[in-house]
């Protein structure tokens, strides 16, 4: 498998504390010394240039809460990154979109996990009722600036949102953007139960029964969403099942923390330290490029030999970026 996509963790912020993702009275964050400056992620995002890698997604906590956003954009698509994409809660996407697309950004997935104002200002941690029309309107924003084709991410939560999946399909039809619906994974404390989990089969099954047959649609893109067309309507819906499927055969990416671990697989804590290399006091790119081939050469190995999944994730979601 060609490893052509990273995914760059800018911060582990956030203006949100979703319930699945956040632990409760969670107060610790990676101090701002460790984080990585913009320069240095460039500098890693070169190397995997020259290594194949042209596709970039910045991710959180929430990317957008850390400032000069756009400057990171234009930096990566100097070193020849051919698409950028960001994946936010959209909460700041409003005021942002334009001034990012003009800075080279490509495209948004934004998190949507109800369409209740009251249950989303639940399910995202926040006093604010007014946040879900506030995202909505990042949404549109971002369809008005061209950062397309924009997906909305919705994480499946049993009692909470399954009883929303119609709305979700309305959604998708009169915005015209895929709705992906993605099991809840076990990586943010103790909101995972077996009781909250619904597997991706069981809303496919519930969507042609009651809406229409599911027509596979066709992308170049490798990666872990399987997406479909309703039959007889516009909807377009995906699935991301991380929980119920092996995807590990398959996988394409590669991740970068905030604090500039590069990490092999989501699922599993395997992780090389790239920032000491970036900030040792004789710095080399030699050595940097040579740690980072290794790197890939070792994702490529342990890809189907090892079920990745299975060895555990003890960072908390929000410090990798999903
Ligand atoms: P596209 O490029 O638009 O397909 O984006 P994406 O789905 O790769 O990225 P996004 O950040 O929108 O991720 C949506 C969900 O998929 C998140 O919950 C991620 O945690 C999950 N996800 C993305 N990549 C992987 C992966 O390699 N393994 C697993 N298990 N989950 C992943
Ligand atoms: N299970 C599934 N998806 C999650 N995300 C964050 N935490 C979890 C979890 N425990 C999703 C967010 C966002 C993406 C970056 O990761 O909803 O869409
Ligand atoms: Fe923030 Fe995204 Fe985690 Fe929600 S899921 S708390 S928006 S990083």
């Amino acid at each position: 498998m060609k490893i052509n996509y990273l995914r760059v963790s800018v911060t582990d912020r956030c203006n949100f504390r979703c319930r699945y993702c956040v632990p409760e009275g969670t107060k610790e964050f990676i101090p701002h010394s460790e984080i990585l400056r913009y320069e240095e992620i460039a500098e890693i995002v070169g190397i995997f240039y020259e290594f194949g890698v042209n596709s970039v997604r910045l991710t959180g906590g929430e990317p957008l809460v850390r400032r000069g956003l756009e400057n990171l954009i234009l930096q990566i698509k100097e070193r020849g990154i051919g698409e950028v994409s960001l994946t936010t809660n959209g909460f700041l996407l409003s005021e942002k979109a334009k001034l990012l697309k003009s800075c080279g950004l490509d495209r948004v997935n934004i998190s949507i996990d109800t369409l209740d104002p009251e249950k989303f200002a639940y399910i995202t941690g926040t006093k604010n009722k007014g946040a879900l029309s506030k995202v909505i309107e990042g949404l549109e924003t971002s369809l008005e600036a061209g950062l397309t084709p924009v997906k909305v991410n919705t994480v499946l939560i049993r009692g909470f949102n399954d009883s929303e999946v119609e709305d979700f399909i309305r959604f998708s039809e009169n915005y015209e953007v895929e709705v992906r619906f993605i099991e809840l994974m076990p990586v943010g404390g103790e909101f995972f139960t077996k009781e909250n989990f619904i597997p991706a089969s069981e809303i496919k099954r519930f969507i042609e029964e009651r809406f229409g047959k599911l027509i596979p649609v066709k992308t170049r893109k490798k990666g872990p969403a399987k997406s479909f067309r309703i039959e007889g309507t516009q909807a377009v819906v995906g699935f991301i099942s991380s929980v119920s499927e092996h995807f590990c055969n398959s996988c394409n990416r590669l991740r970068l923390t905030s604090d500039g671990k590069l990490r092999l697989c989501l699922m599993k804590d395997r992780e090389i330290d790239l920032k000491s290399i970036l900030r040792s006091p004789v710095y080399s790119r030699e050595l940097l490029k040579k740690v980072i081939l290794e790197a890939l050469v070792e994702k490529r190995s342990v890809n189907g030999i090892e079920a990745l999944r299975s060895l555990g994730c003890h960072r908390k979601m929000f410090t990798i970026g999903g």
